[in-house]
C-alpha cells in the first residue's frame, strides 16, 4: 500500500486552482491505484510558527540526544512534520506563486521540515559531498499556479521564478530528487490563456496518476 502525503499551500479554499488540482489528482490517484493511504498536512490555512532562536538552538544542539526536555519541546511540531514525511511514499504539495516565491505558510513547512540531524547531515570536512540526505526512495509532484506567464524553463519570467525552482532545490537537498512539477499559469488574465492552461495541466495529471 503506498502512502501518499498531501501538503496544500494555498491560502484559499475553494477559489484555489491549485487546491483544487491537487484534490482531483488525489481522488484520481486513489482510483488509479487501489490500495493508498492518504495523510493530510494544511500548511496554507493553518498558522504554522517560524523557526525560532529556541528552534535554532535545539535543532543544532551538538548532542541530539542530550536535548532538555523543553529544547524537544521546542522541536515537537518539526518532529510531527518529519515523521509525516518518512511515513509517505509520495508527496505532493500545492505551491501557488507568491511574489515570485511561495506562501509563507508552506515556506514555514519547508523550514519545519529540513531538519539536520534528521533529514539531511551536514558533514563539511567530506570533500566528495558535504550536504548527506537522508529522505530517500520518495517521489514528489508540485502543483504550482502562477497569475502571470512565462515562468516555466525557457520563459520570458523564467528568472523570476523562486517558487517550484526553489521547492525543487530544497527537496533535493533532503534527498527527494524525483520531481514532477505541473503548472498553470495565466491566472491574472483569465479567459482562453488561463483555460487552456488549466485544462493542459488536468490531463497531465490525469495521465500521471497512474504511473506516479
Ligand atoms: C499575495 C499574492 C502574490 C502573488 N504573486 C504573484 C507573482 O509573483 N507572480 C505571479 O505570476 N502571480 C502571483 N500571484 C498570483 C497567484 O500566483 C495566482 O492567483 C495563483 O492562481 C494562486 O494560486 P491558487 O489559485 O492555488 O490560490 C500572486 C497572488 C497573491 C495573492
Amino acid at each position: 500500500m503506498k502512502k501518499i502525503l498531501a501538503v496544500q499551500g494555498s491560502p484559499r479554499g475553494e477559489r484555489s486552482h491549485s487546491r483544487r488540482l491537487v484534490e482531483a489528482f488525489l481522488q484520481a490517484y486513489a482510483a488509479e491505484q487501489g490500495d493508498t493511504q492518504l495523510l493530510r498536512r494544511e500548511v496554507g490555512r493553518a498558522d504554522l510558527p517560524h523557526i525560532s532562536e529556541a528552534w535554532i538552538a535545539a535543532a543544532f544542539h551538538p548532542q541530539p540526544d542530550q536535548r532538555p526536555l523543553a529544547m524537544q519541546a521546542d522541536l515537537a511540531l518539526s518532529d510531527e512534520l518529519v515523521d509525516e514525511l518518512f511515513a509517505a511514499d509520495r508527496l505532493v504539495i500545492s505551491a501557488p506563486m507568491y511574489n515570485f516565491g511561495i506562501p509563507s505558510g508552506l515556506k514555514a513547512w519547508v523550514d519545519q521540515i529540513v531538519r539536520i540531524g534528521r533529514t539531511f547531515d551536514f558533514t563539511p570536512d567530506d570533500p566528495e559531498s558535504q550536504y548527506k540526505p537522508r529522505v530517500l526512495g520518495k517521489k514528489a509532484l508540485i502543483v504550482t499556479t502562477r497569475g502571470d506567464r512565462g515562468y516555466g524553463s525557457g520563459g520570458v519570467n523564467a528568472h523570476l521564478n523562486h517558487a517550484d525552482v526553489y521547492l525543487r532545490a530544497v527537496l533535493g537537498l533532503i534527498g527527494i530528487i524525483d520531481v514532477t512539477v505541473i503548472a498553470v499559469e495565466n491566472d491574472e488574465f483569465g479567459g482562453l490563456a488561463f483555460e487552456a492552461s488549466f485544462r493542459a495541466a488536468e490531463s497531465a495529471l490525469a495521465e500521471l496518476a497512474a504511473r506516479f
